[in-house]
């Protein structure tokens, strides 16, 4: 089954300046799948993901997630209920707990406080004991931890992670890369990666390259 189509998408910034980011830009991905997508800094990785993952609108072409045509009056919802992301930077709340963060995507969607739940999500990425920490007082890796459990709380189809180990030493890569995969394949999740570390694009189904504006 495919999960997600792409058909011709493409992407020009207009300010500060017109710049072209992505062209025709054509991919297919099967439920389940792994993809590394890679490629130098600039390139448009984080814009592609974003747009894959209905983030961030495209000017031309055509996206279908789950058999259906993205549209952006119900795209919100959608990307609640059924997309997982890990953000290039976190994007943690603060002043809000590990626990609070992680069951963030629940609040969205305007479910019942559940701590049971949250410690749950904070057990898979072994961080139980930094429950009640706010986000600001935790290392590195335990926010890219953090950031993974919260991308799982609404149990998505689809995970997004850009750079999942970018901002972490080899040791804490390892461990947040082999975490991810695992979680992947227990769960059978489709994953879209963003990544700069060959290894960690190596464990995926399939690589792609995004090189001015065009995927190979
Ligand atoms: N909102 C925006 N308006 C204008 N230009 C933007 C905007 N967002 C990104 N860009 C530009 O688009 C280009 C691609 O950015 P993007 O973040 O997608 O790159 P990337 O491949 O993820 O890079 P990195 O590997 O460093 O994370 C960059 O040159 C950036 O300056
Ligand atoms: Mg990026």
């Amino acid at each position: 089954m495919i999960i997600l189509s792409a058909k011709k998408l493409c992407k020009t910034f207009k300010t500060p300046e017109l710049v072209k980011i992505l062209t025709d830009i054509s991919l297919e991905i099967h439920a389940g799948e792994s993809i590394a997508i890679t490629g130098r800094s600039g390139e448009g990785k984080t814009t592609l993901l974003h747009i894959l993952g209905t983030l961030e609108p495209f000017d031309s072409g055509e996206l279908m997630i789950g058999g259906k045509p993205f549209q952006a009056r119900t795209a919100s919802k959608f990307r609640n209920a059924r997309i997982g992301f890990i953000f290039q930077a976190f994007n943690l709340l603060e002043d809000f707990t590990a626990l609070e963060n992680v069951l963030m995507p629940a609040r969205i969607a305007r479910k019942p406080f559940d701590r049971k739940k949250g410690l749950e999500l904070l057990s898979l990425v072994d961080l139980v004991p930094r429950a009640d920490f706010p986000a600001k007082l935790l290392s590195g890796g335990e926010r890219q931890r953090v950031a993974i459990a919260r991308a799982l709380c609404n149990d998505p189809d689809i995970l997004f992670a850009d750079e999942p180990s970018g901002n972490l030493d080899h040791a804490n890569a390892d461990i947040v890369s082999n975490l991810l995969f695992d979680l992947v394949r227990s769960s059978k999740k489709t994953l879209i990666l963003v990544t700069h570390d060959m290894e960690l694009a190596a464990r995926c189904d399939r690589k792609f390259s995004l090189s001015q504006g065009k995927l190979v």
